[in-house]
Order: structure tokens, then C-alpha cells, then sequence
């Protein structure tokens, strides 16, 4: 059996022309478009890609997009005084602080400085408490678990009652996945587990999962064996493991790899993600969706 592809680049397409429309239609019945502003502070590499990709798709859907690059010895007072400043702008309704900060920097600090209902990340202690009350308490869910969710939904995974394993404890993707998963709502009521790099028999829990959501960031790790025939399995791992020469452009490009050992994964699972072009896409419009969210709330329409 060969298991029907999540592509997130579709998915990514629908959601964000459902977002354009609402965006032009609120734009003409208000007057207002989405504001978001993305602050880069230094110049690593991976964050100014993801940057210039979130500043390339919020200009695609007619937001106003501050990009706000400040340099790499900047200090945590003046990090403080710009997020004051953003937090104050009525035509912002979404401050995004690419992580990683310099090491200089009190990160918690900063993202705590963030107005709850301007952080579109979900990062901040208060927007982490709402997901995890649910239901109409949710104002941000992180990108990347509310990508998650919807690829599962858009798939048509039947998600009430399935059992959900979710490998991995971060605060930014296995927590809060493994909370909206469980939460009495469409798109979840599910049985969850989180395992993690102490659990004992990895493989035992993950053979029971009809859904099988790997954030580990070990390329690899999850085995074919592992996989329940016919379970939905999300990977969301990144791994940088080389470099190759894109064939489109002819300048070097990563080669990346997921958890799961995909090509094997794919014969026994019932709907995959692949990586590239599954997870990773649906992060950033995820953040497109969350910063239209906060307009509305600010218009009363949501
Ligand atoms: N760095 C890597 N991923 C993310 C993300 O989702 N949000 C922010 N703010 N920084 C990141």
C-alpha cells in the first residue's frame, strides 16, 4: 500500500486564498488591513530566510508588513522599548520576534514584553494558558501545532476518539499539539500520549497510534516497524543532514530529512507527510491566519 500524501504546499495555496478574500472583503467593509511586524535581530542565516518568507507572503495577501532588522549587539532594554512601541500601534495586530535571540538577550523577558493579543506566536505564558483552557479562551494556537491540526482535519483523518502519539515535549510544537489533540472540540477529542527521550519502549506506544505526530529533531528516528498500517503519520522534523546543488537555481541548497524514514514509512501508513513541502509550509500561514484573527478581534468580528 502506498499512503495518500499531506502536502502542505497545497494546503498552504487553499488557506491562503481563503485568507486573501477575507482580507479584501474586510478591507472594504472597514477600511483596515492585517498589520504584522517581524523583528530579526542579527543576521543568521536560517532566520532571515524564514523572515523573508513571512515578509514575502503577508505583502502577497495585502497586509501592511513592518520588517524591523536591528543588529545583533542590540540590548534587551531596547528590544523592551520597540515591543512597547509595536504594542502601542493601533495598525499592528501581530509582533513576531524570530527566535533564535543572541545570547545577550533575556529572551523570556522579550517575549513575555510581547501584548498578548498581539502575539500571533502563541508564545507568551498568557496565550499558552488559553490554549490550554480551549475552546472560545483560544486566541493564538502556535503555528505549527495549528498546522498540524489542519492538515490532519484537511486530510479527513478522523481524529474523535483515534489514539494520538505524539513524540516530542517541546513548549513550541509537542506540548501544545498534544493539548489541542485532546481538547472537546472538531479536529480533536482524541486519546493522546506524549513520549519523549525518557520514555522506555518508544516503539510500543508508537505502534498503537492512528496518529502518529513525530517533533523530535532526530532525522531517523521513528522506524517503518513502528508504524500502525494505515495510521496518519506528521513529521515534523527539519534536519539538515547535507548539501546539494538545486537543479532550479544551481546554487546550494540543504538537503533535508524528516524523523520518519520516509520512502519506508510510506508503504505501510495510510496518509504521510512529506519533507519537504508537508509541515514546514504551514507554519507561516499558519501566522498569516493568526495575525487576520487578531484584526478581527480588534473589529469586534471574531
Ligand atoms: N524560529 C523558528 N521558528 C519560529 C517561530 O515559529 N516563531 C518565531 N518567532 N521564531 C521562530
Amino acid at each position: 500500500m502506498t499512503a495518500k500524501l499531506i502536502k502542505g504546499t497545497e494546503i498552504r495555496e487553499e488557506i491562503l486564498s481563503e485568507i486573501e478574500k477575507e482580507v479584501k472583503k474586510i478591507k472594504e467593509e472597514h477600511g483596515k488591513v492585517p498589520g504584522l511586524v517581524t523583528i530579526l535581530v542579527g543576521e543568521n542565516p536560517a532566520s532571515i530566510s524564514y523572515v523573508t518568507l513571512k515578509v514575502k507572503t503577508a505583502n502577497r495577501l495585502g497586509f501592511k508588513e513592518i520588517q524591523d532588522n536591528q543588529s545583533e549587539d542590540i540590548s534587551t532594554e531596547d528590544l523592551l522599548a520597540l515591543i512597547d512601541k509595536y504594542n502601542k500601534d493601533d495598525s499592528i495586530h501581530g509582533i513576531l520576534v524570530q527566535l533564535p535571540l543572541p545570547k545577550q538577550i533575556d529572551e523570556k523577558k522579550v517575549l513575555n514584553a510581547i501584548d498578548p493579543d498581539k502575539d500571533v506566536d502563541g508564545f507568551h505564558p498568557v496565550n499558552v494558558g488559553r490554549l490550554m483552557i480551549g475552546g472560545a479562551e483560544v486566541r493564538f494556537p502556535p503555528c505549527t501545532p495549528a498546522g498540524i491540526q489542519e492538515m490532519i482535519v484537511r486530510a479527513g483523518v478522523e481524529t474523535s476518539g483515534a489514539e494520538v502519539v505524539v513524540v516530542g515535549r517541546s513548549n513550541i510544537v509537542g506540548k501544545p499539539i498534544a493539548n489541542m489533540m485532546l481538547q472537546k472540540a472538531d479536529g480533536a477529542n482524541s486519546t493522546v500520549t506524549v513520549i519523549h527521550t525518557r520514555t522506555k519502549d518508544m516503539a510500543a506506544h508508537c505502534k498503537r497510534a492512528d496518529i502518529l505526530i513525530v517533533a523530535a529533531g532526530v532525522p531517523g528516528l521513528v522506524k517503518p516497524e513502528w508504524i500502525k498500517p494505515g495510521a496518519c503519520v506528521i513529521d515534523v522534523g527539519v534536519n539538515r543532514v547535507g548539501e546539494k546543488i538545486s537543479e532550479k537555481t544551481g546554487k546550494k541548497i540543504a538537503i533535508l530529512k524528516g524523523d520518519v524514514d520516509f520512502d519506508e514509512a510510506k508503504e505501510i501508513a495510510g496518509s504521510i507527510t512529506p519533507v519537504p513541502g508537508g509541515v514546514g509550509p504551514m507554519t507561516i500561514t499558519m501566522l498569516m491566519k493568526n495575525t487576520l484573527k487578531s484584526l478581527k478581534f480588534t473589529l469586534g468580528l471574531a
